[in-house]
């Protein structure tokens, strides 16, 4: 759901940063912000700083920052609407009921009913594993080394041996046929009109959203028959790309990293030997939804696929797709054992965590294995496996990394770096480049950025949020469109908006942005660069910005210009011409 502007205002209003911050680090005062030790980065001395004017936080350390909202969605590991609710809550302000729609009302209402029936059943589920009949099941998971506390921790049941007793308990809860039957845990018998249990002589494993509801089941047979798993299909609840087995969990570990395994085995027992950072996808490749899914609480993964070559596949899959979603990957190697559940069984936690030390880097991971699917006494096929690799290391954009990673491959598989960097030159020289393997570049938004007028544009951002009584010299010369797409232009446009409106708060921009990347940019500019100090040299370095911003945004015009339009070539020219006015009177 989406709130409106004032109520975010409303909150912000009502939750002082620095009276929320030192709930959770100590503050001091400095002159007019407070210093603490920063919560986001190991540090003796403090460089987290909070500032009750603009009411944003910026540690010098690390460069965190945001406004209050940032500092929750970072702290506490929540999206931005989680956020708002949470200080809301913590205001005692109402959540607004007439900021929903009557449709979005019956869809809650619906999805409310849909959650309680899933609660009802694994509830089901937890009483048969603990009863007579569940005797049998609990031996099996005993068996596996599950122990009591785990088992409740998980919340895993038992269905029951023929699978009788769930349809009438739901019935007896008072859900509806119609509601069950979109429950996923039935199968609809139209000519009967009976309902089947879908699940029945299984394991069962909730699935839990990050709310801790649950939304789905995965059910495992005690031995060999098919299928192994069963798990519920997608429903209104139970989006499977989209949620992660035990992320509920791995989210509030506080570990700096995740570790995505294969199996709901290989989830418990990891947390069970203390990895609680760990997280499975729901018996499907991993997706692009579930790796920004994962990017909102790390920039570290390892991997802890199967040892055999369908994990192997599923790991060259998800390596560059985690790599597009602006996450590093790391391979750990569980050999001779088939998964973690077995390798923590065989060796114990130490042994898994020595094997997380060794991890390798995901892109000579998949170097490694192109190499080995090539016979390197076969020259042609030598040079082919030259080739392939010179064309991933393409996909790097920034320059600096690329070159660490063709000193890598060099390294390892004996190239002279020359001539690897003469393949790579000759590859660009036919046009392939960086840009053309989108999975490798950052952020939309920063995509075409160029550098120079990025950071033009940043810095004239940042000090009209701190000298807001330039903006009318500003907009002499540059309007919204003059910065680039994306993130500047978002803040341009809404600075200038708010000066005409004449409420200018440059910390309520943040509200514009949802990913917390974006926010946590938004806010350094508002944070901001320093001011000259001598007045002059103000007035003279912000024309001189004023002059880069406009040139790159020309250059951009210019190199988009349509060939036939002969009207917008005149346009573009006489601004030309201003722009060479302007910059005489510098
Ligand atoms: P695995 O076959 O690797 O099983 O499936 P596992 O996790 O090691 O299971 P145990 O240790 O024998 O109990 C990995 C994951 O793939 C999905 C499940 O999510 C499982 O946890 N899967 C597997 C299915 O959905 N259906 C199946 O029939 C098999
Ligand atoms: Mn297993």
């Amino acid at each position: 759901m989406r709130y409106s502007e004032d109520f975010i205002e409303k909150v912000r209003a009502a939750n002082n940063i620095e009276d929320i911050i030192s709930g959770y680090v100590k503050l001091q005062r400095k002159g007019s912000s407070y210093m603490g030790l920063c919560p986001f980065h190991n540090e003796k001395t403090p460089s987290f700083s909070v500032h009750p004017g603009r009411q944003t936080y910026h540690c010098f350390g690390c460069g965190a920052s945001g406004d209050v909202f940032n500092f929750i969605m970072e702290y506490d590991r929540m999206s931005f609407q989680e956020a708002i609710v949470s200080l809301a809550n913590r205001a005692g302000i109402a959540i607004p009921e007439n900021d929903v729609t009557p449709e979005q009302k019956k869809a809650a209402s619906e999805k409310t009913r849909l959650l309680n029936i899933q609660k009802d059943a694994a509830m089901f589920y937890y009483y048969k594993l603990h009863s007579q009949e569940g005797k049998v099941a609990m031996k099996y998971l005993t068996d596996r080394g599950i122990s009591v506390e785990t088992i409740k921790h998980f919340g895993l049941g038992y269905t029951g041996k023929s699978g009788s007793g769930l349809y009438g308990y739901l019935k007896k809860k008072g859900h509806s046929d119609r509601d069950l039957k979109e429950s996923g845990l039935f199968t609809f018998n139209e000519a009967k009109n009976t309902m089947q249990e879908k699940f029945w002589n299984r394991v069962m494993f909730p699935i839990m959203d990050l709310n801790r509801k649950v939304i789905g089941f995965g059910g495992r047979v005690f031995g060999d028959a098919k299928p192994k798993y069963l798990n519920s299909p997608e429903t209104k609840l139970f989006d499977k790309s989209r949620n992660l087995y035990g992320l509920y969990l791995a989210r509030s570990s506080r570990a700096k990293s995740m570790i995505i395994c294969e199996g709901y085995m290989d989830v418990i027992s990891l947390h069970q030997a203390g990895f609680t950072n760990a997280v499975a996808s729901l018996g499907t490749a991993l997706t692009s939804q579930q790796a920004a899914l994962l990017h909102r609480y790390t920039k570290d993964i390892y991997l802890m696929y199967d040892s055999d070559t369908a994990g192997i596949k599923a790991a060259l899959r998800a390596v560059p797709l985690l790599r597009s979603a602006g996450l590093n990957t790391k391979i750990v190697d569980l050999k001779p054992f088939k998964d973690p559940d077995e390798f923590i069984k065989a060796r114990g936690r130490e042994a898994l965590e020595e094997r997380i030390k060794k991890a390798e880097n995901g892109f000579m991971f998949e170097i490694r294995i192109l190499y080995e699917s090539y016979d390197m006494t076969d020259p042609q096929a030598s040079s082919d496996f030259y080739h392939e690799a010179a064309r991933k290391l393409m996909t790097f954009s920034d320059e600096i990394e690329r070159n660490s990673y063709v000193a890598s491959v060099s390294r390892m598989y004996n190239i002279a770096p020359e001539v690897l960097k003469r393949q790579l030159g000759k590859l660009a020289m036919q046009g392939v480049r960086a840009e053309e393997t989108p999975q490798m570049t950052d952020k939309p938004y920063k995509k075409k950025e160029n550098k120079t007028g990025d950071r033009a544009e940043k810095i004239l951002l940042s000090w009209i949020c701190q000298k807001p009584e330039t903006i009318d010299m500003v907009r002499e010369y540059v309007g919204s469109e003059d910065f680039s797409e994306g993130l500047n232009r978002i803040m341009a446009d809404s600075l200038f908006k708010m000066y005409e409106e004449g409420k200018f708060n440059p910390v309520s921009v943040l509200n514009y942005f949802e990913e917390s990347s974006e926010k946590s940019d938004a806010a350094a500019i508002i944070e901001g660069s320093l001011l000259p100090e001598k007045e002059e040299d103000f007035n003279k370095a912000i024309k001189e910005v004023m002059l880069s911003v406009k040139t790159a945004s020309l250059e951009r015009k210019i190199e988009n210009l349509p060939l036939s339009d002969m009207a917008a070539f005149q346009r573009v020219m006489a601004e030309k011409k201003n722009l060479e006015e302007m910059k005489k009177n510098i």
